[in-house]
């Protein structure tokens, strides 16, 4: 105890701070998110996400370059279409020529040790904008949405994809696409589900950046609600169960309780999403100078590391030289 222990003393230059200190996550922790678009030679930035754009393939190719070089491990795909093709059943997203099956061979092709992840969700394909079919009821028809969820699974995993990330909370799609991808002798595909996603309102960004808001109501019916712990839980250990290889929690800086519990109960890789809003967020108080952008993103990741991530999903990837070299 004070006075003969000095806290301080373990803090008293840099030099022994980075001693003690955690390291920062080097770039092999990331995983960049990035916005697919049709056609060529199309750069839409998104206005509520600075840094980021909407890319047409070529373009993503280019951008990738740096990345890459970087030593960032991996990229995580979200198609658009035009609203012409989407329709109730979202099936433009399986389509063998659609966005992000050209997408995936174009990257692995220039990129091959670049670890590419697509998102399995219907929500940017649908007319409706959910997640998943409706029932009469406009309901999200869970086990119709599966069959769908299966179809896409299959035809990013024969384009290539290394990994397939189902993103829709449905009850049983990890099993359905486990099952599907199996069957097509697709073993080596991992599949990394959004185990604990929550229905968030820090997805805002996203969905501008998506134009995948739901027409009516909200996804509060397939979601994790934050209200209700032990049920997010349990979406996990369900996913665990039916075979999923990595586990996700996401938001991730609003849920680090959740995502620490989760790292004690189970054994599996654990990806914290950290998601549009909390990546927007950091911008607007950088804008107005209220802090310092480079500070609250080496803090907050060194939080998400904390809490116990294996692997981040974060849009800060792109700019992993700017902001986690000192
Ligand atoms: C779609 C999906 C969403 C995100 C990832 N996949 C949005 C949603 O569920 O409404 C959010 C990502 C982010 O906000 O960065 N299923
Ligand atoms: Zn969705």
């Amino acid at each position: 105890m004070f006075p003969e222990t000095r806290l301080r003393r373990l803090r008293q230059n840099a030099e022994i701070r980075k001693m003690l200190d955690l390291p920062l996550p080097g770039p092999e922790k990331f995983i960049w998110p990035a916005f697919v678009l049709d056609g060529a030679a199309k750069r839409e930035p998104i206005e509520a996400m600075p840094g980021q754009s909407r890319l047409s393939v070529d373009q993503l190719l280019i951008d990738l370059e740096p990345v890459v070089d970087s030593g960032v491990s991996g990229v995580l795909l979200f198609g658009l279409v035009e609203d012409s093709k989407k329709d109730f059943h979202g099936s433009e997203a399986y389509n063998d020529q659609g966005t992000i099956q050209r997408a995936i061979r174009k990257v692995k092709e220039k990129f091959p040790k670049l670890v590419v992840t697509a998102d399995v969700c219907v929500c940017a394909y649908t007319s409706h904008g959910h997640c998943g079919p409706l029932t009469e009821a406009g309901e999200v028809d869970n086990d119709a949405a599966n069959e769908v969820l299966a179809k896409i699974a299959l035809s990013y995993a024969a384009a290539g994809a290394d990994m397939v990330a189902p993103s829709s909370m449905m009850d049983g799609q990890v099993q359905a696409i486990r099952s599907a991808l199996d069957a097509a002798a697709f073993d080596q595909t991992l599949l990394m589900s959004y185990s604990t996603k929550f229905a968030s309102a820090m997805y805002g960004p996203f969905r501008e950046a998506e134009k995948s808001t739901p027409s009516q109501g909200d996804r509060k019916g397939y979601q994790a609600s934050y209200g209700d712990l032990r049920t997010a839980l349990r979406e996990s250990e369900f996913d665990e169960a039916e075979g999923a290889d990595i586990l996700m929690v996401k938001p991730a800086l609003f849920y680090l309780d959740v995502l620490s519990k989760l790292r004690e109960t189970t054994d599996l890789p654990i990806a914290a999403y950290n998601v549009s809003g909390e990546y927007s967020m950091l911008h607007a108080s950088a804008e107005r100078g209220w802090g310092n952008l480079k500070d609250m993103v080496q803090e907050s990741t060194a939080a998400m590391v904390r809490g116990g991530a294996d692997i981040l999903i974060s849009y800060w990837a792109n700019q992993y030289d700017v902001l986690f070299k000192n």
